[in-house]
């Protein structure tokens, strides 16, 4: 059994604090309409359907977020600056991505400190993962 030392108590993790499993498919669901309607970013993505992808990134961001570790027993360590070398992340890639995400977070509707938390990693995330200049 785990000890918890007298006067502390468990810590939620942002994953439950914004509502679980629910939350992170109602974002990424939403995401991914807005790839799927994106001819010039839809072309990146290899396969035929994005259910596979946004179940990938659904549980990617479940685990970041402290919920559970589905994501590294399916794909091993997440290393994605890496996952994402072959595919051509440039500016226009990267403001795109961003902008489906921006649509995605506001119909969450979260309670603003937690927006912002989740926003200022994405928007970190994202400039991360550019492997292309122009
Ligand atoms: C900056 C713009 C980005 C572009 C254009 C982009 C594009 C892509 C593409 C084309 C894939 C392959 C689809 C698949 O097979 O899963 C992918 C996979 C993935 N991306 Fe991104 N991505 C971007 C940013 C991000 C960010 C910021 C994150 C995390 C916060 C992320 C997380 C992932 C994950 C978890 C996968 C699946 C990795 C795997 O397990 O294979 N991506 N991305």
């Amino acid at each position: 059994m785990t000890e918890i030392p007298r006067g502390s108590l468990p810590q939620a993790t942002f994953f439950e604090l914004v509502g679980g499993e629910e939350t992170f498919r109602r974002l990424v669901h939403r995401f991914y309409q807005g790839v799927a309607d994106d001819p010039e970013l839809r072309a990146l993505y290899p396969e035929e359907d994005l259910g596979p992808a946004e179940e990938r990134l659904t549980l990617f961001l479940m685990q970041y977020w402290g919920g559970p570790r589905t994501y590294s027993d399916e794909r091993g360590h997440p290393r994605l600056r890496m996952r994402h070398v072959p595919f051509t992340v440039n500016r226009a890639a990267h403001d795109a991505w961003l902008r489906h995400m921006r649509d995605a977070v506001d119909e969450l509707a979260l309670e603003p400190a937690y927006e912002k938390q989740l926003w200022d990693y994405l928007v970190y995330a994202a400039a991360s993962m550019v492997n292309t200049p122009g």
